[in-house]
């Protein structure tokens, strides 16, 4: 593909999403020579810009990147009626000498996504395109498991195939996530631990340290369950849960994901603690001021594999909370502290939070850590930039299977359901949730590993 000529469409290009993620992610792949030399970037938009309005507002937004003007040259603009508008998508194909290979971006609302790929489906039949089609798709794939069984139907009455769609989920892309199957895969004794032998439970931790900001008029009609449990936190544990297949290749991997989420039963309202933030409704593009939508959230599941059995699997994530942080915590049996953490953010790491000797003639015990902390001169790529890449390659691993994404909305669909009425506890902003949240995660035999300050690990 690299010596192939390549065009991009990004459909959606005047929006946010294209704007804060599509386009940098793009602009790094160009910048780091990894994008073929004749590459041509399309933007398809209901927008009423051209080319100039587009790389003015791109200029704008990417304004600390080197050299930005000789990427927006590679970058067009045409604007549709809507996103179901054939003839404006057919005069973009008209206007590209040659069509190798071809990546489409979805940057739309998913109201639109069938009507956007009947129409790219119906245009691309007229033209010849001698390399690959692969599009990427952005969440919510659905809103429960009917809406997501619909579309996908769709998509397979529209004929695409489960290996030209590539259902996106960034948390698959960043670096600690990443590196969970390597570490398994690569450190045989990792796997005399990595069970419910040893593993007494785990804990999946999302924190973030701002509300819905703007965005609320979206989440309040998703919730934090969908927004962050349902997909990121889902991700991370069939990638800590799952059997090491054999060979990491895409379809191990992904069946071996599928197993995981077919073997969890699906999760009961009582092992659910839901909570939302004092204000969040005063967020001005929230029409219901009397919202019951949760901003944090923290659920037991269960794996039940001969590994995992009995072993708490706890996913909690929360909006408006006291910082940013984002771990997988394994604890160890025992004393609740001793914990293997993966950290995925604010900066990659992984420590073993761990019980030594005090040192001198003390012979109490002191918790300490041994850990790596991926410092600033360890770079390492976006997450977008990243997935990008591995769509051009043809690699489909770090990307969700329709069958995965069946099994997720299955596990969650009846909690969402019975959760609907309930009112979320109340909790201040800058908290770590709400307060019931120790007792809670305390029953749920979730432990604290001791953390030790950011600098020094
Ligand atoms: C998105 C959610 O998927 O992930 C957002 O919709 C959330 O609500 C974001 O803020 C977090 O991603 P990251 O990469 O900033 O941790």
């Amino acid at each position: 593909w690299f010596t192939q000529p390549l065009v991009v469409l990004v459909l959606g290009a005047s929006g946010d999403l294209a704007k804060k993620k599509t386009y940098p992610a793009l602009y790094d792949l160009w910048q780091q020579s990894l994008l073929p030399r004749q590459t041509v970037i399309w933007g398809f938009a209901r927008t009423r810009w051209n080319t100039q309005q587009l790389r003015h507002h791109l200029r704008r937004s990417m304004a600390e990147h080197a050299s930005i003007d000789r990427f927006l040259d590679l970058c067009f603009y045409r604007h549709g009626k809507d996103y179901g508008d054939k003839s404006a998508i057919s005069s973009i194909f008209q206007s590209c000498t040659i069509i190798h290979n071809l990546l489409i971006y979805l940057a739309i609302p998913p109201q639109v996504f069938t009507d956007a790929t009947l129409a790219l489906k119906q245009v691309l039949s007229q033209n010849r395109i001698s390399g690959f089609v692969r599009i990427v798709l952005e969440k919510p794939f659905g809103h429960d498991t009917i809406s997501c069984r619909k579309l996908l139907d769709s998509l397979k009455e529209q004929e695409w195939k489960e290996s030209e769609l590539y259902r996106m989920d960034h948390y698959l892309g960043k670096e600690m996530v990443q590196n969970i199957l390597m570490l398994r895969y690569n450190n045989p004794w990792l796997q005399h631990i990595w069970n419910k032998d040893v593993i007494q439970s785990v804990h999946i931790l999302f924190k973030e340290p701002f509300g819905t900001e703007g965005r609320g008029g979206y989440f309040d009609s998703i919730g934090i369950v969908r927004d962050i449990c349902q997909n990121h936190l889902l991700q991370i544990l069939t990638l800590i849960a799952m059997q090491l297949p054999e060979q990491l290749t895409s379809a191990a991997i992904r069946d071996a994901k599928v197993k995981v989420l077919k073997s969890m039963p699906v999760l009961q309202p009582r092992d659910c603690l839901l909570g939302q933030y004092e204000g969040y409704s005063d967020d001005p593009t929230i029409a219901d001021k009397d919202t019951r939508t949760p901003t944090y959230v923290c659920v037991r599941s269960f794996v039940n594999a001969p590994t995992w059995e009995g072993v708490p699997f706890v996913l909690e994530a929360g909006k408006a909370l006291n910082e940013r942080l984002c771990e997988a915590r394994l604890f160890f049996r025992g004393n609740g502290t001793s914990a293997l953490v993966l950290r995925l953010q604010p900066q990659p790491a992984i420590f073993l939070s761990t019980n030594m000797k005090r040192p001198g003639f003390s012979m109490s015990p002191i918790h300490t850590h041994m850990g790596i902390e991926y410092g600033e001169h360890c770079i390492v790529p976006e997450a977008y930039t990243r997935l990008l890449l591995d769509v051009l390659r043809g690699e489909q691993a770090s990307f969700v299977r329709d069958d995965e994404l069946v099994a997720a909305w299955e596990l969650f669909t009846p909690l969402l359901k019975s959760i609907e009425m309930r009112s979320p506890i109340k909790y201040q902003p800058g908290m770590d949730g709400p307060h019931e949240r120790e007792n809670f995660l305390r029953s749920m035999e979730v432990g604290k590993p001791w953390s030790p300050p950011r600098a020094s690990l």
